[in-house]
């Protein structure tokens, strides 16, 4: 009797050990995620929580040393990770970055839509065609064509789960950033579309709308202490979010625990006001 209790430990222990040293039993094991913009901030955390929960990830952004930089970080903490440079703006990047994610893993059954620029402070007035071109390029129409390019191989796995990174700035517009604002709102009928037409072939798409997170991106909103003061008036949590309570969140959205959730925006923003 106890020579089998002790077999059965043995056999339950090597299990478990199989199960931490590979991904299995993680809730995206095998799981192949394309992250843009993800050597840094929101992008790299969300890059780190997909692999962590078992995911291969591919991380990109438009500098070959970050690059490297973000695959040494998450490799150190042996995660499945590897990259490439992708500015989602350039048609021949967005066209590798899935032509390198199916030679290196097989296939893409996930795509976190992360890059977006902001050239511009000030009166929507004032914003020039240049402007409104680079932001609607980068922000929404590399968007738009990245889902284009991944839905033919997420088609060939039979399913597939998109997470579009827009702002609270979609719902309540932040002073002085009148064109990325707007960018942001049309990311929030882009995934709204995407999920109508894509949910007939299996694929789910779904939006995060990050608050005020601590990153370079957004540090001329805490810099000074004086604005971040006056932000955290506007918040319920009276913190500004860290990159990582973005990460699980698109996780879950991107797991088999949500597969009845399309079309929907989850905001992560401390409590900030956020309606359309
Ligand atoms: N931080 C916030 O408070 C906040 C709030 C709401 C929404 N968001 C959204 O969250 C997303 C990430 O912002 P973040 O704050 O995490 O920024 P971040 O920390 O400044 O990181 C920006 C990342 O984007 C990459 N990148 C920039 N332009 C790119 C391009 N054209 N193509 C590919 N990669 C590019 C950068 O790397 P390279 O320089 O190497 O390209 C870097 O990895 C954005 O969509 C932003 O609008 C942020």
């Amino acid at each position: 009797m106890q020579r089998a209790l002790l077999s059965a430990g043995r056999l339950a222990w090597s299990r478990f050990a199989r199960m931490s040293s590979t991904s299995a039993g993680r809730s995206l094991a095998e799981k192949v995620a394309l992250v843009t913009a993800s050597t840094e901030g929101i992008g790299l955390a969300i890059a780190r929580r997909l692999a962590q929960d078992g995911a291969h990830v591919l991380v990109s952004s438009r500098k070959q040393a970050n690059v490297d930089r973000a695959v040494a970080e998450l490799q150190a903490e042996n995660l499945s990770v590897s990259g490439l440079v992708c500015h989602v703006g350039k048609a021949e990047d967005r066209r590798r970055l899935m032509d390198v994610a199916v030679e290196r893993y097989g296939g893409i059954d996930i795509l976190v839509s992360n890059a977006a620029v902001n050239p511009f402070f000030g009166s929507m007035l004032d914003a020039t065609e240049e402007v409104w071109d680079k932001i609607l390029d980068i922000n929404v129409k590399a968007t738009a064509l990245l889902a284009n390019l991944v839905v033919p191989h997420m088609q060939k796995r039979g399913s597939g789960s998109i997470v579009i990174v827009a702002s609270v700035a979609g719902y309540m517009p932040f002073p002085s950033l009148g064109p990325y604002n707007v960018s942001k709102t049309a990311l929030l009928g882009l995934t709204r579309n995407l999920a109508n037409e894509l949910a007939p072939h299996n694929i789910r798409v779904n939006c995060l709308a990050p608050g005020l997170i601590r990153t370079k991106f957004s540090s001329p909103f805490w810099q000074d202490e004086n604005t971040e003061r006056r932000i955290l008036e506007t918040l319920r949590i009276k913190r500004i979010g860290v990159p990582s309570d973005c990460s699980g969140i698109v996780s879950f959205l991107c797991s088999a625990d949500a597969d009845y959730i399309t079309g929907e925006t989850v905001v992560v923003a401390g409590g900030a006001p956020a309606r359309l």
